[in-house]
C-alpha cells in the first residue's frame, strides 16, 4: 500500500544517505569491497565501537548496500560493488563526497533560507573538494560529450571555446572525435592543473590549450585572456556553468561568450532545463542545488531563449539528452 505521508520517503532517504556517507567517509565501504571482513576486524581497524558498528552494518544490509555472509563477515553487495568500484570511470564515489560536503556547507534548510534572504555563495568549490570534482567532471564528460558530438551543428567547426571547461573532459573527447578541431579550456588556474594532467595523459597538448580565467573578473576575449583581438573561435560551449550564476551574471557571461564568436558562430549550452520535471525526479531536485547556492537557476526553454536573446544569440533548438537528464541548447550569434 502506498505510504499516505509524502514526506516519509524523503525523511527516510536522508537517514539512509547519512549512514552510507558515514560508512564511505570512514573507509568501511572500501574495506569490504574486496570480499567479506568480520565485524570485529572492522571495529579494530577503524577504532569503532562494536555495538553501533553492528547496527550500522545491519542498516546498510537492510538498504541493499552490504551482504552479511555469516562467519566470514560483511561485504559490499553486488549492486554497490559495481557502483563504487566499477565500471571504470564510475563517479559515484566522488559524487557521494561532493554531495556530503554540499549538504554540510549549504545544501540544507538554513542554506536555502539564507539564499532567499539574499546570500550568494562563491561559484568556486573549496580546494579540498577540487580533486573529487575534477575527477567527477572527467567521468561525466566521457559520458556526455559523445552526445554533443552527434549534433550536426558541431561538424566542421575548427576552434571551440570551452568556457569554465573544468578538467577539460569535453574538449578532450570532442577533439578526439573531430580531428579538425582545436579547443581552448577557460577556467580557474587551480582547476586547470587537473586539466593539464588530463591533456597530457590524452597526448592532446598540441590541440587543447588551457587559459587561466576568472569568470567574475576577466574578460573572455582580447589580449588579457591570451587572445588576439577579434573572434577567436567558431564555437563555444557552456557546460554546467550557467546554473552557478544568477540571471544578471548569466547574461553577462553569455555576452562575453558572444565576443569570442563571429556572427553565425555556434553556442552550445549544456545544462539543466526545467520544463515541469516530474516530482521526485533528480532533475526536479537539482533546482534546490542552485537555490541553495543563491543562483536560483531554473529556466525553461522560453526563459533561456530570452536570456540568450539579451546576450545577442538566437536559440535555434533544444536537444534533450534523456540518458543524462540534461539538455543542449543550440544557439547562434546574431
Ligand atoms: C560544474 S563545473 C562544469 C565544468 C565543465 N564545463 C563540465 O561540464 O564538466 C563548473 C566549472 O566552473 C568553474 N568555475 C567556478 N567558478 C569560476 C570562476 N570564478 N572562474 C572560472 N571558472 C569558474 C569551476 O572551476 C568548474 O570547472
Amino acid at each position: 500500500m502506498a505510504d499516505p505521508d509524502p514526506l516519509s520517503p524523503l525523511r527516510s532517504a536522508r537517514k539512509v544517505l547519512a549512514a552510507v556517507e558515514a560508512a564511505e567517509g570512514i573507509g568501511l565501504l572500501e574495506a569490504v569491497a574486496g570480499g567479506p571482513v568480520p565485524a570485529g576486524q572492522l571495529a579494530d581497524s577503524f577504532d569503532l565501537r562494536p555495538e553501533p558498528l553492528h547496527a550500522l552494518l545491519r542498516v546498510l544490509r537492510w538498504h541493499g548496500v552490504l551482504d552479511d555472509t555469516g562467519a566470514a563477515g560483511w561485504q559490499l553487495s553486488e549492486v554497490y560493488r559495481e557502483l563504487l568500484t566499477g565500471p571504470p570511470g564510475s563517479n559515484a564515489r566522488a559524487l557521494l563526497r561532493i554531495e556530503r560536503w554540499a549538504a554540510q556547507d549549504h545544501l540544507n534548510a538554513d542554506g536555502v533560507t539564507a539564499a532567499l534572504r539574499g546570500r550568494r555563495l562563491p561559484t568556486e568549490i573549496p580546494d579540498a573538494e577540487l580533486p573529487a570534482l575534477a575527477d567527477a567532471m572527467l567521468t561525466g564528460a566521457r559520458a556526455s560529450a559523445p552526445h554533443l558530438a552527434r549534433l550536426p551543428e558541431l561538424r566542421d567547426r575548427t576552434s571551440l571555446a570551452d568556457i569554465a571547461g573544468g578538467s577539460g573532459g569535453y574538449s578532450l573527447t570532442l577533439c578526439r572525435m573531430f580531428r579538425g578541431l582545436t579547443a581552448t579550456v577557460y577556467d580557474r588556474a587551480p582547476m586547470l592543473e587537473h586539466a593539464a594532467r588530463a591533456v597530457k595523459e590524452a597526448e592532446l597538448g598540441d590541440r587543447v590549450r588551457l587559459v587561466p580565467w576568472d569568470l567574475h573578473r576577466d574578460p573572455l576575449a582580447g589580449p588579457e585572456a591570451g587572445e588576439a583581438s577579434g573572434p577567436a573561435h567558431d564555437a563555444a560551449l557552456l557546460s554546467h556553468v550557467l546554473h552557478l550564476l544568477d540571471r544578471r551574471e548569466r547574461v553577462r557571461l553569455l555576452t562575453g561568450a558572444g565576443r569570442l564568436l563571429p556572427g553565425g558562430g555556434l553556442l552550445l549550452v549544456h545544462d539543466f532545463l526545467y520544463e515541469e520535471p516530474p516530482a521526485g525526479s533528480a532533475l526536479a531536485a537539482s533546482a534546490v542545488d542552485w537555490l541553495a547556492l543563491g543562483a536560483a537557476y531554473h529556466p525553461d526553454r522560453r526563459a533561456l531563449a530570452a536570456e540568450l536573446a539579451e546576450a545577442g544569440f538566437t536559440l535555434r533548438r533544444t536537444v534533450p539528452l534523456p540518458a543524462l537528464g540534461t539538455t543542449v541548447a543550440v544557439a547562434t550569434r546574431d
